[in-house]
This record gives C-alpha cells, structure tokens and sequence, in this order.
C-alpha cells in the first residue's frame, strides 16, 4: 500500500494546487474564507451529491480541501488546480471534457458527472504535512 506525502506550507489561500497520489492527480486546495462561506450556504438537500463541507474536510483544517482531480464522470482530469484556471460556474473545478461545474466544496453542480470529486483518505501529520492514503 502506497501513500504520499505533501509539504502544503507553500499553498497560498486561494490557490490549488495538483499532486499525484497512486498515479492520479489529487487536487491540494486552500480555500479563501469566501469560499468556505459559499460553500457552507449551499442548501446540501438541492445537491445531486449531498455532502456539507465540514464532511470533506479535516475538522479545525475546513480550508484545507483535498479531493482526486478525476471527473467522476468519465474521469478527465478537472481544471481549475494549477496553471490554466477555470473553475467553472460554481467556482470549483471544471470538467472541460463534458462540461461539470464543481463547486468551492468540489461537489458536482451542473453537468453529467454523477458525484463530487473523491476526498480520499488522508491525514495531517503535521499544520504543514498532509499524508495521502
Ligand atoms: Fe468530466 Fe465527462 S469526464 S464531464
């Protein structure tokens, strides 16, 4: 079993950044405070996916959002983590393969993706240290 470690001390609020984890990229995101409170307004019984923020997250680390960069749809690799930004209508990532908007939580808001990006496990080994897997 194969684990990654990711030194996010660089990662700015408001950037996002793509690392890869067992041959996938897996998107490091460090949310602004707007885009936890956009996120946590949402109506989570309007979602296709119903998941609060706080359940994708690390609790006390909620600006901390890591997730697979895998569109459940077909499995393109989203944009809006590193070079070439597009975070879709929702802020997120967006799917330029078939077009799914993703929001601020990288839950599936518009488009043919049938759930939210993958939170897969991981833990803080330290504030600055996040280990995948
Ligand atoms: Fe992402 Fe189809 S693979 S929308």
């Amino acid at each position: 079993e194969s684990t990654t470690e990711l030194d996010i001390s660089a990662i700015q609020p408001g950037q996002s950044v793509k690392a890869v984890f067992r041959k996938q990229p897996v998107f490091v995101r460090n949310l602004l405070p707007a885009e936890i409170a956009e996120a946590a307004a949402v109506d989570v019984s309007s979602l296709r996916d119903p998941q609060t923020l706080a359940e994708r997250t690390k609790e006390g680390k909620e600006n901390w959002l890591i997730t697979m960069g895998v569109c459940t749809h077909l499995g393109c690799v989203p944009l809006g983590a590193g070079e070439g930004e597009n975070k879709g209508e929702f802020g997120g990532y967006f799917c330029p393969c078939h077009g799914s908007h993703y929001d601020t939580a990288a839950r599936i808001r518009k488009g043919p993706a049938p759930t939210n990006l993958l939170v897969p496990e991981y833990e803080f080994t330290s504030d600055t240290t996040v280990q995948i897997g």
